[in-house]
């Protein structure tokens, strides 16, 4: 294939090309990239899934009860845990002597220790006089691998918080391992003492209390990102109207945060709240796009027209507290009161999630003819300057209002990807559209989504992907950006199996997918201008091989192409306008395993991606040539062109 590519008469693209998508599914939050240790740290419950004791068992013969004291930790947080001596022996005081007595955590399946600095805390109440000690062992020989004295005791009737620091003195060979609070039984007065909101955190991305898992978060680094659509998903709708993700209970101490019944099967504890989400975008250089509830929920119940008023007002308080001045502002003093007086700034809000989708056709319909027009209107008004997404796009039979744009979620097979090549060449620049969640799901020829979705991203979906990317890249002036979805998953406990990156309480496991190599090395070349390109007269223009070409930021250029439907090699021959003999570039090859099925496997550790960088120089007439192989993905970049 002999191609041309001119030197101008493309077209911009927007500054957000590929980005993060993150809600908690598939334990991607609690137990995955939000860096807490202890799983079940507060006893948070919903009615969906109550309070339980789930995780925790007793040391030294103690008896667990779960509680709801008159006097809780505080309201958000009515549970805590009763922690009694053995009842066994003559009395109080007596048979204690000597004894320890305490509760472990078994972690989110495990707890990976190492020779680093853990930060931890706990509350507790009861008469106490002694001294606290905290540890890591292994679950399974009870070995130490580091403890810590915690100074003081507690008194009766009062919350006391501990906080506390401990550097094990080895690492664990593996991650089974639990984290033990204890405490001289005999100096309980009363025979027990009661705790609540237990947490213990690893060093965390860039240094944040609360923050973001270090391996996690470098996954999602290495990939380049741009921005950040959060909390949802169908996170942020919730299963009913009553408990969407209400963004005002996911701020502020974790003892005033809740937790919510997560839409993916557990309890959410909400740590990775709004504030969290912001100073991930912060820390990774992200533009956030803030989903903002529009009053639908998953069982399909939406708000009727006459009770908007709520769903609007707390989407603007949203966007107040992010964006409000501390001084003039209900919510921006808010959130200078958390630490944040300084006001961030919002680009992109988008209202609602996949509003097509639940409780068709009523739902939708809600969507178009009032839920959208009035939260578009309000936030107009408000916030000019935010550019407002709708959760729809046209391809969802939403025509999306002028100044608006839509978001567009396709879940498919490869050849469906493939099929759609052309799909955004017709798009009307009046419908500019985020492709705010994508994936390879389901195989070729099968029962689509009345079968299961495939167990791993695979070599050929991934390059399915990377050809959408491909033509969402062409049209770069009317899609906005592209993410994959889900991003993560617990190997432990997963709702959605097709993630970028796999992971565990074992750093070692974290696996990065097939699909992940693809989306990385698509966005470590960004092109910041299209440039057309002329394909010999009479042959097909794409198929089996598909490209895009242009300019980046630097002026540097960049041919970006997958090879799908043959099982043959592709010999390109590609000339930048203007460029001569002589000229270098650097030719990355994505190539797969023989069998288009095959995967990285986490847990033999096999990486099926292949990637290979050559530096190569362009021959006569300035042609740079090279054969692609069937199912490949190619970047070439030229600081000549
Ligand atoms: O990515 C998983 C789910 O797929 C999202 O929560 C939802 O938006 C979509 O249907």
């Amino acid at each position: 294939i002999d191609l041309f590519v001119k030197s101008s008469g493309g077209n911009k693209t927007t500054d957000i090309m590929y980005g993060l998508m993150h809600e908690d599914i598939n334990n991607s939050g609690d137990g995955g990239i939000y860096a807490e240790l202890i799983s079940n740290r507060a006893f948070q419950g919903s009615e969906k899934f109550p309070s339980n004791l789930d995780n925790w068992s007793p040391v030294g013969g103690a008896t667990l009860t779960l509680q709801k004291l008159a006097k809780p930790l505080s309201s958000a947080l009515p549970y805590s845990v009763n922690v009694a001596n053995p009842k066994e022996g003559k009395g109080k005081g007596k048979d204690t002597k000597g004894k320890k007595v305490g509760l472990a955590n078994a972690g989110f399946w495990g707890m990976d220790v190492k020779r680093q600095k853990y930060t931890g805390s706990f509350h507790v109440t009861g008469e106490y006089k002694g001294d606290f000690e905290v540890s890591l062992r292994s679950a399974i020989t009870g070995e130490t691998f580091g403890k810590k004295v915690v100074k003081g005791g507690s008194k009766k009737g009062k919350w006391t918080e501990k906080e506390f620091e401990l550097v094990p003195f080895k690492d664990a060979p593996n991650s089974n391992n639990t984290f033990v609070v204890q405490w001289d039984a005999e100096g309980a007065k009363d025979g027990s003492l009661d705790l609540n909101l237990i947490s213990l955190f690893p060093p965390t991305f860039k240094g944040r209390k609360n923050g973001l898992r270090i391996d996690l978060a470098q996954t999602m680094v290495e990939l380049k990102p741009t921005f950040l659509r959060f909390p949802g998903g169908n996170m942020l709708e919730g299963n009913t109207l009553d408990t969407w993700w209400k963004w005002y209970e996911t701020i502020g101490p974790l003892k005033d945060r809740p937790g919510m019944a997560g839409v993916w099967e557990y309890q959410q504890t909400l740590g990775l709240g709004l504030v969290e989400y912001m100073e991930w975008a912060d820390d990774m250089n992200l533009e956030p796009i803030v989903g903002v509830f529009a009053g639908l929920a998953l069982d399909g119940s939406f708000v009727p027209e006459s009770e908007m008023g709520w769903v609007i007002q707390q989407a603007l308080d949203e966007i107040e507290f992010l964006t409000g001045d501390a001084k003039t502002t209900k919510w921006g003093a808010v959130r200078a009161k958390l630490g944040h007086p300084k006001p961030w700034k919002v680009k992109w809000v988008e209202i609602g999630n996949e509003d097509w989708l639940a409780g068709r056709p009523a739902g939708f319909e809600s969507y178009i003819n009032y839920r959208f027009p009035m939260m578009m209107k309000a936030f107009n008004e408000k916030y000019p300057d935010i550019k407002i997404i709708a959760s729809p796009s046209i391809f969802d039979n939403m025509t999306i209002p002028a100044g608006a744009a839509g978001d567009h979620h396709p879940y498919l097979t490869p050849d469906e990807f493939v099929e759609r090549f052309a799909k955004f060449d017709n798009l009307s620049k009046d419908n500019v559209t985020l492709i705010g969640e994508a994936a390879s799901t389901h195989p070729n020829g099968g029962i689509a989504w009345e079968g299961d979705l495939m167990p791993l991203p695979w070599w050929g979906g991934s390059v399915a992907e990377a050809i959408f990317l491909i033509s969402t890249e062409r049209n770069g002036d009317k899609i906005i950006g592209a993410t994959y979805a889900p991003g993560l998953r617990s190997l432990d406990r997963w709702q959605w199996s097709m993630t970028w990156v796999q992971h565990a309480a074992d750093p070692a496991l974290t696996t990065r997918s097939t699909s992940w190599y693809v989306w990385r090395i698509l966005a470590h070349h960004i092109i910041r201008e299209t440039l057309p390109v002329d394909a010999p007269a009479g042959k097909p223009n794409f198929d089996p091989l598909f490209y895009v070409a242009g300019k980046s930021e630097t002026g540097t250029g960049i041919f970006k192409a997958a090879v799908y439907n043959s099982t043959e090699s592709i010999p390109v021959s590609l000339k930048f306008d203007g460029l001569n003999e002589g000229a270098v570039a650097n030719l990355t090859v994505l190539t797969g395993p023989e069998d288009p099925y095959g995967y990285n496997d986490p847990f033999t550790g096999i990486n099926v991606v292949k990637e290979e960088t050559t530096f190569i120089k362009a021959g006569k007439g300035g042609k740079f040539t090279f054969t692609l192989p069937g199912l490949s993905v190619a970047v070439l970049e030229t600081a000549d062109a």
